[in-house]
């Protein structure tokens, strides 16, 4: 067992969203958070565990929008950091009014804020400001608001430097990366050996992998769809071997995949999970596929929750 990974334990996370709602009794708009298994919404505009900059657009932004005139098409709100702006998203249920979203505008321009406006759940329109980028080991990583990022930077960094040195990477490597995101673990490993595949379910975010390897001049990395639940025979980086495979998965944890891993070669595999019980099911699979589990360290990406992310290292001689 290796010691944890932890960071700060407030002004950590940089994403949030921010439910909003015109109570029906009292009229007021509601600017918060959910209860726990409840809809109600409690008034928050401090959040510590946010981001210091996120969390200070909070009271400012609910302020300006009671001044709206037609509250009731508003949805939510989702606050997103990166290294060179914060975001604001809008989600509205219905066209905005024209002088909500000029008053709007003018707040994000106000605040230097990046201003997205979402009338579709997959419609995402840039209004005010530059797209959002981190940067991560060496490499600069470019989102939308709408893509998947790891919720506490300042951990990711950790986890990443720890992933690339339980994979004792070297130049001559081939590196699968699956559950890849947009090469939030592919770009860094892919300065340190031959050749890295990430493979990612939502084609948008493999669009956004590829583009990411070409902006940092990595030319040995490439992107894949494809749907990890579901066989990988007959997909096209399936046929090939790896020295050294990643994986990184949602919630459900990768069952799909799991049992073929021994198949494409690799005798080090490094699983970081943010599920416990599915990391403890396919780490099974693993071990009864000739793996030796040789690392197992926990990672404190959400303090001040039940949540627990970890991470390990599996070994094949
Ligand atoms: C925990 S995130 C990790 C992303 C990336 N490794 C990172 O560190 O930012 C899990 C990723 O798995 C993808 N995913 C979830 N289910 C999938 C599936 N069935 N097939 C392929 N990808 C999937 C999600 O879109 C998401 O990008």
């Amino acid at each position: 067992l290796e010691a944890p990974l932890v960071g700060e334990a407030l002004g950590y996370r940089r994403r949030a969203r921010v439910s909003l709602k015109v109570d029906k009794k009292s009229r007021q708009l509601q600017f918060g958070f959910r209860k726990k298994q409840s809809k109600e919404i409690v008034n928050v505009v401090d959040c510590p565990v946010l981001d210091a900059g996120l969390n200070a657009l909070m009271s400012p932004l609910f302020e300006l929008l009671k001044t709206f005139r037609h509250q009731e098409n508003l949805g939510h709100i989702e606050l997103v950091k990166g290294d060179n702006t914060l975001v604001v998203v809008l989600r509205h249920m219905k066209a905005l009014d024209e002088q909500d979203q000029a008053a709007l505008e003018a707040f994000a321009k106000e605040q230097q804020v990046s201003l997205y406006l979402m009338p579709q759940s997959d419609v995402l329109n840039r209004v005010v400001g530059d797209q959002a980028h981190y940067l991560e080991t060496g490499v600069t990583i470019p989102f939308e608001p709408n893509n998947f990022i790891q919720v506490n930077q300042d951990v990711n960094r950790k986890m990443v430097e720890q992933a690339l040195n339980w994979l004792d990477l070297t130049a001559e490597d081939r590196v699968l990366d699956l559950f890849c995101g947009l090469g939030n673990f592919s770009l860094p490993m892919a300065k340190k050996v031959r050749s890295v595949i990430g493979v990612e379910g939502v084609d948008a975010m493999v669009e956004k992998a590829t583009h990411n390897a070409e902006i940092n001049q990595l030319e040995n990395a490439r992107f894949f769809q494809a749907n990890l639940e579901q066989d990988m025979s007959g997909q096209p980086w399936a046929t090939e071997k790896f020295d050294k495979i990643l994986l990184d998965p949602a919630r459900a944890g990768a069952s799909g995949i799991v049992d073929q891993l021994s198949d494409l070669g690799a005798s080090r595999v490094v699983y970081v999970s943010c599920n416990p019980a599915t990391l403890a099911r396919d780490s099974q699979s693993l071990l009864n596929q000739g793996f030796q589990l040789r690392k197992l360290g926990m990672l404190d990406m959400f303090p001040h929750t039940s949540h627990l992310e970890s991470m390990a290292l599996f070994v094949k001689d």
